[in-house]
């Protein structure tokens, strides 16, 4: 399984909306970037909560919400209310390396406290009304910090275990620790999926063939850096991916006409000139990897301050 990575402010609606039209099929699964428990009330709580809502997400691939927070009770409210619209699966965010939310022993902050974990867990899992699945680090300060971890993670019926292995004090940099990610995956009982720096069909084949007992790698930035990876991979890496492989590349959309859709989208939202702006613009720092043209061209869109030069200028970049 092909899996889009939850990125808070990138892989958001919008974001797997587009996506879906231009690739349909090329993840079969995305989770969302994570919902606070202070997200309370899903009717009438804001655009976080907008972005599970299934009535929108009819046009999207499908999707298992992601919950970031260590209130039992308020975690068992979150993930049941999303049951009732529908969701037969919530994700834990226990990787999350933020410093404020780490601090809280939320995200990679409940890493170096497996007592914690323990507890979260038997209060919560009998309780769920969904299946429940986690995304981890190897640690918040050591990456053996996972190793406490794991066998709790085994008592518990977990529909998978996606690991990142880094720690959070390293945020997205540096290496990631493979070394440390093999010692571990053998003592792992539920499905593993590896996250992690896929940016090439050779980055996943590499991952595939060192670790043939993991089955399913989630992308995040790899495809933003290049949308048509997830294609890429599936139509050179045929083996792993049944009849779908077939149907790629041929009439594929392209990286540009990819942006082109998602631009065209963010136009459409009911959003200020200012806030399209500066989406177009988080967006664009990833996106543009993907286009032909030197960097000092593609960093003019970022010192532009007029949305009408900006698209002009993406105009230029995407022809
Ligand atoms: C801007 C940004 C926002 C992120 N938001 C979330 C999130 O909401 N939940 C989560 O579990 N991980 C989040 N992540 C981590 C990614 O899901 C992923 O683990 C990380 O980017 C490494 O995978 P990659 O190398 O394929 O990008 C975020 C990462 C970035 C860069």
């Amino acid at each position: 399984m092909l899996i889009l990575a939850p990125m808070q402010g990138l892989t958001e609606l919008l974001f797997r909306r587009a996506f879906h039209r231009c690739y349909p099929g090329a993840f079969d699964l995305a989770v969302s970037p994570f919902l606070s428990l202070t997200d309370g009330n899903l009717r009438n709580a804001g655009k976080k909560v907008e972005d599970v809502l299934p009535e929108l997400n009819a046009g999207s691939m499908p999707v298992v919400p992601q919950v970031l927070g260590h209130n039992a009770d308020g975690f068992v409210d979150l993930a049941n209310r999303l049951n009732e619209l529908g969701y037969s699966e919530v994700n834990w965010n226990m990787g999350c390396p933020m410093r404020r939310v780490a601090a809280k022993h939320r995200g990679s902050g409940i890493l170096p406290f497996p007592d914690e974990v323990r507890s979260i867990l038997d209060s919560v899992v009998p309780r769920l009304k969904t299946a429940l699945s986690v995304k981890v680090r190897l640690g918040y300060i050591s990456p053996d910090e996972i190793d406490a971890i794991v066998p709790i993670l085994n008592d518990y019926p977990l529909a998978s275990v996606t690991v990142h292995p880094r720690t959070g004090k390293q945020v997205y940099s540096g290496q990631v620790n493979l070394q440390k990610f093999s010692e571990i995956l053998p003592s792992i009982k539920h499905r593993v999926v590896y996250n992690g720096d896929v940016c090439s069909v050779y980055d996943y084949r590499r991952i595939r063939s060192l670790f043939p007992a993991v089955k399913d790698v989630m992308i995040g930035r790899g495809a933003l850096y290049n949308p048509l990876l997830p294609t890429q991979i599936r139509t050179e890496c045929p083996d792993d991916f049944g009849p779908a492989a077939a149907a790629a590349p041929q009439g594929v959309p392209s990286a540009q006409q990819f942006i082109v859709a998602l631009v065209d989208d963010i136009l459409r939202l009911e959003i200020s000139n200012q806030a399209k702006i500066r989406k177009i613009k988080e967006y664009w720092c990833l996106l543009s990897k993907a286009l032909p043209g030197t960097e000092e061209r593609k960093r003019r869109l970022l010192h532009a301050d007029d949305l009408d030069a900006i698209l002009r200028l993406i105009d230029e970049m995407t022809k």
